[in-house]
């Protein structure tokens, strides 16, 4: 029997600086250090002070996933970055990071695809077999992978625009609701009369995968004015029924295309039938619930991680690095940071596409 490779795995490709050591499919330790609260008074990720914070902070972060794995350099196998796409600077921050350990211990370094770790996270956690369905679905990235190998991805449709996480959290700011949007928008949403404002369903009635949620935005924008205009204001009530207004349209588009994006799949790859979800939204109560609905009517295994395993986290990315290791995979030290690289570069490039969400 072979010996199951350890990895130290690092991410910091957007607002997230993350350490981890796996083991063959066991997490030993993975540290996350958020950054939310530097960012918050901008409304959005600055890249400057994502970069910045990422520099200060890997050492300590990598050196706490050693000490929580009970490991030391030496016990190591190899060194997993994440090498794009992303914030150019946070990658680039973990990068010479990696480059720094690879160098002083000779350990192999391997460059690792953000999406790939999380397209390949259902495989660390539920050891599900090639192929599979994959929806990735955050503030930073939509789309339909169908994962044939470690490094063989075929998307068959994704946002043209925004990520859904994305209009979460603008729809929030619109209703004057706390970041991160989605939790908030969900919550309030919970209490809220979805059928009060009905909002547009982008590209629903297109054939094909693709979806759109920037004309969500403006919707909700346009639906606040009006009350705003007629009441003076925005009760909590209007809120809750704007926000379930938003939500609902969010699933409607989610549902029906992840329907055509499983007919597809299932036609493909009749054998496994295995639907996996990653991303911050896919925290979403209803969202999960009516995915997993079409799964259970099509007979699919559904597969949803650990919310910790599905936002970033560095434990997909040592994951990720221990599968290409496994194929005799790695990089040396002119690796480089990639701030665009799509996991499947046959497909045609989508309109809009990676200029909106940091990782899109
Ligand atoms: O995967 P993630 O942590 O980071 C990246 O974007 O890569 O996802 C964060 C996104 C945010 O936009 C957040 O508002 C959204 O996921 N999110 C949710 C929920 N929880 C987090 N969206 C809808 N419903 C939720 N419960
Ligand atoms: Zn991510």
């Amino acid at each position: 029997m072979t010996k199951d490779l350890t990895l130290l795995g690092i991410e910091s490709s957007c607002d997230d600086t993350a350490a981890a050591v796996v083991r063959g499919t066991t997490i030993l330790s993975s540290v996350v250090y958020g950054q939310t609260s530097l960012h918050m008074e901008f409304g959005g990720v600055v890249p400057e002070i994502a970069a910045r914070a990422h520099a200060e902070k890997l050492d300590h972060c990598i050196e706490e996933a050693l000490e929580i794995a009970k490991v030391q350099l030496t016990d190591l196998d190899g060194i997993a970055v994440t090498a794009g796409p992303g914030l150019i600077g946070g990658v680039l921050s973990g990068v010479m990071c990696a480059k720094g350990i690879a160098a002083a211990t000779g350990l192999p370094l391997i460059g690792v695809n953000h999406l790939a770790g999380h397209a390949l996270t259902p495989r660390l956690t539920d050891q599900v077999p090639y192929p599979y369905l994959m929806l990735l679905v955050s503030g930073g990235h939509c789309q339909f992978l169908i994962v044939e190998g470690h490094d063989s991805y075929r998307r068959i449709g994704g946002t043209i625009d925004d990520a859904p996480g994305e209009a979460f959290d603008k729809t929030a700011r619109i209703l004057g609701l706390p970041q991160p949007g989605g939790p908030s928008v969900e919550k309030a949403a919970a209490k809220g009369n979805s059928k009060r404002f009905v909002m547009p369903r982008p590209l629903l009635n297109q054939p094909g995968c693709d979806m759109s949620y920037s004309g969500l935005k403006t919707a909700i924008l346009r639906a606040r004015d009006g009350v705003v205009e007629k009441a003076g204001g925005l009760t909590r009530q209007d809120q809750a029924d704007l926000s379930a207004g938003f939500q609902d349209a969010v699933t409607a588009i989610l549902t029906e295309k992840t329907r055509r994006a499983l007919e597809t799949y299932l036609a493909l790859s009749p054998e496994t039938k295995t639907f996996a979800i990653a991303g911050g939204v896919a925290a979403n109560g209803p969202i999960r619930a009516a995915l997993q609905g079409l799964c259970t009517d099509t007979g699919t295994t559904f597969v949803a991680p650990p919310l910790a395993l599905c936002t970033d986290n560095a434990a997909m990315i040592a994951y990720a690095g221990i599968e290409r290791m496994m194929h005799g995979e790695a990089d040396d030290l002119t690796l480089s940071a990639r701030p665009r690289w799509p996991l499947d570069d046959q497909a045609a490039p989508m309109l809009g596409s990676g200029k909106k969400g940091a990782k899109a």
